[in-house]
């Protein structure tokens, strides 16, 4: 995948461990392997994106398989669509769902998140692939680049992924379900209340070939428990009772329900 240089959007060109464009703007892989394209005009907080303790716990429960449905639906269906050329994570957070899915594909991925925490712990482990710091509003990869891009529960940026997208290529865009979690929610409020979730979104400059829905049940103990809480956006919203309730949970059963549209460009 073609690199851009995030301050004046000129190509950027491998030298060794630094990426420079002609305007000599120079970027620097980390000792880890990625590499920071996130300027700071471009950051609204010292560290951005999910924290290192977020990162780490996703690492811990994803690596012990509780979501590998999603992962094996992601596969199948890039299989089905005969999917080709690069593909680009948007959100990708330590790496595990597009790892995988690269390498079942055998095709070249670059992973991008704005948390350093969430590429370093990326790059570390998945050394075959590319990982960048960076905002997914302002992609630095050149228009058309993609084959796939994906975002799985993370963020939709519709005009920027069309501009970064292939002509034929596609969008896998994994939204969490209402139900999604409800075990666990159900422990952390006092109150479930009832939100409307629109998982079939309309996205201008796409259209939506197929929304398939992932159902599946499955049973956490001990600190996984925590360790799913800590993946969730309900960290930032959980009470004093419900963290007190959460602490003192070793067993849950809960389902995991979400949706995975697939578009392409219009
Ligand atoms: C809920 S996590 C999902 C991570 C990963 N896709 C997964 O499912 O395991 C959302 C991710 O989006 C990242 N993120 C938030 N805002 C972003 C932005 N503007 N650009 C790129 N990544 C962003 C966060 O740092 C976080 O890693
Ligand atoms: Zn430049």
């Amino acid at each position: 995948m073609q690199l851009i240089c995030p301050v004046c959007g000129q190509e950027l060109k491998q030298a060794d461990r630094s990426f420079v464009c002609p305007n000599r703007h120079s970027f620097d892989m980390a000792r880890q392997g990625y590499v920071n394209l996130l300027t700071v005009q471009q950051k609204h907080s010292l560290t951005p994106g999910d924290t290192r303790e977020q990162v780490l716990s996703r690492r811990t429960f994803l690596e012990a398989g509780f979501y590998a449905p999603i992962a094996d639906k992601l596969v199948e269906t890039a299989k089905k669509y005969g999917v080709s050329g690069e593909i680009l994570d948007i959100g990708c957070g330590e790496g595990w769902y597009s790892a995988r899915l690269a390498d079942a594909l055998n095709l070249p991925l670059t992973g991008l998140d704005i948390s350093k925490e969430a590429v370093r712990c990326a790059a570390a482990k998945y050394k075959a692939h590319r990982w960048l710091c960076a905002t997914a509003a302002h992609i630095p990869a050149a228009d058309g680049s993609a084959g796939l891009i994906t975002s799985l529960f993370a963020l939709t940026l519709p005009e920027e992924f069309r501009r970064v997208l292939a002509e034929d290529g596609l969008y896998f865009q994994v939204l969490a379900a209402e139900d999604h979690l409800l075990g666990l929610k159900g422990i952390i409020y006092d109150e479930l209340h009832h939100k409307e979730k629109d998982t079939v979104p309309e996205l201008p400059g796409f259209i939506r070939m197929e929304s398939i829905p992932i159902r599946f049940s499955f049973t956490v103990e001990g600190e996984q428990i925590r360790n799913l809480f800590s993946m969730t956006p309900h960290v930032f919203r959980i009470g004093k009772a419900g963290a007190a309730r959460l602490a003192k949970t070793e067993h849950l059963e809960d389902t995991a329900s979400c949706m995975l549209n697939v578009f392409r460009r219009s």
